[in-house]
């Protein structure tokens, strides 16, 4: 099998939710345990475009890390570090914004989304926040970006920024795949027509105690609009896919078929199956979270391992662009 240089990386926002984990953190634990070059990060630089406060900013980038180490990244086979620790990707990220076009930026969804989520603070950084997302991509060079769906149109934005770099200054950058399986989404709980986010009762938090698992399942959405297939109970059957057994997904699929299915007894076996699935994780969480000088410091030489490569990547970036 061919290495691939893989790069990703997760925003420092509160607990993470099962669609976090299996669009995203799941895949980053396979593609370094089948040994690929892996670079794996917390964005807090783009924590700072939605309304925060530097307590819980903080609090929220240790929880992601003990999240990233109990789910299975080892710092000894990926490296794995804090965005800001990397001074360089601001940098890159500035070169960028002069290389996109506004309207460019203006046409990607998740700033139409954000904009109009918080009226009140529609600030630059949520405009450029994929000229920083391309600069965490590129710095590495990598092969494959693995992600949810809804960050596909980031990664693709990053292969158009590769592409006008090197026809401008001539060939630097490989041009990112999104990823080599299909991307995923996981739908809210209480919406199913939106995606799962880290607010409210919508989102299944990978820290859920069997009990909270269980309430939130039990107030899933499962009715459907004018006889439609319902996208709340599809959304049971992803989830029941990634957590179940295949011998409940051929029942549950069954009766379905049969129209005798129990959306009660659908949730009681999932909630199930996803507390189960994260106890192992949920103990060696807590446990983490109670040595923050150790996660300090397994970040600060993941920040070592990454910034020889970034320093590397941006000396040869400006020799081709000019800065001295
Ligand atoms: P973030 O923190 O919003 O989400 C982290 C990852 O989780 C995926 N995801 C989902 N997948 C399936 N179903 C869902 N409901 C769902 N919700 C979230 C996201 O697609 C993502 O893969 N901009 C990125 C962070 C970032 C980044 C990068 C990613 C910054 N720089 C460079 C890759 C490469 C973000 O906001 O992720």
């Amino acid at each position: 099998m061919e290495k691939q240089t893989i790069v990703s990386g997760i925003r420092a926002s509160g607990s993470l939710h099962v669609g976090n984990y299996l669009g995203a953190l799941k895949q980053f634990v396979e593609l370094q345990n089948q040994g690929h070059h892996c670079y794996f990060f917390i964005a807090d630089l783009h924590g700072l475009t939605t309304p925060f406060e530097p307590k819980k900013l903080s609090k929220d980038t240790l929880d992601v890390a003990a999240t990233y180490l109990a789910a299975g990244i080892d710092p000894k086979k990926s490296v794995f570090f804090l965005q800001n620790h990397i001074l360089e990707h601001a940098t890159l990220a500035w070169i960028f914004n002069c290389l996109l076009p506004l309207s460019e930026l203006e046409r990607m969804t998740q700033y139409k989304d954000k904009a109009k989520q918080h009226k009140e603070n529609i600030n630059a950084g949520l405009l450029t926040y994929p000229a920083l997302m391309a600069a965490d991509i590129l710095m590495y060079k990598p092969t494959a970006v693995p992600v949810g769906e809804d960050q596909v149109q980031h990664v693709e934005l990053a292969r158009v920024v590769a592409r006008k770099f090197n026809h401008k200054f001539g060939k630097t950058f490989p041009e990112p795949h999104t990823f080599l399986r299909k991307p995923l989404r996981i739908m809210s709980l209480s919406d199913p027509a939106k995606k799962m986010s880290k607010t409210g009762d919508e989102a299944l938090l990978l820290d859920d105690e069997p009990k909270e698992i269980s309430r939130k399942l039990k107030k899933a959405v499962t009715a459907s609009e004018s006889g439609k297939a319902s996208a709340g109970v599809e959304n049971l059957f992803l989830l029941l896919e990634h957590f179940g057994k295949q011998e409940q997904i051929a029942y549950f699929r069954d009766a379905q078929r049969n129209n005798s299915l129990k959306f009660s007894e659908l949730k009681e076996t999932l909630a199930k199956e996803v507390a189960g699935y994260f106890a192992e994780f949920r103990a060696q969480k807590k446990a983490l979270l109670e040595q923050p000088e150790y996660l300090a410091e397994i970040l600060g030489e993941g920040a070592r391992k990454a910034r020889t490569v970034a320093q590397s990547t941006l000396q040869e970036i400006k020799h081709r662009i000019g800065l001295l």
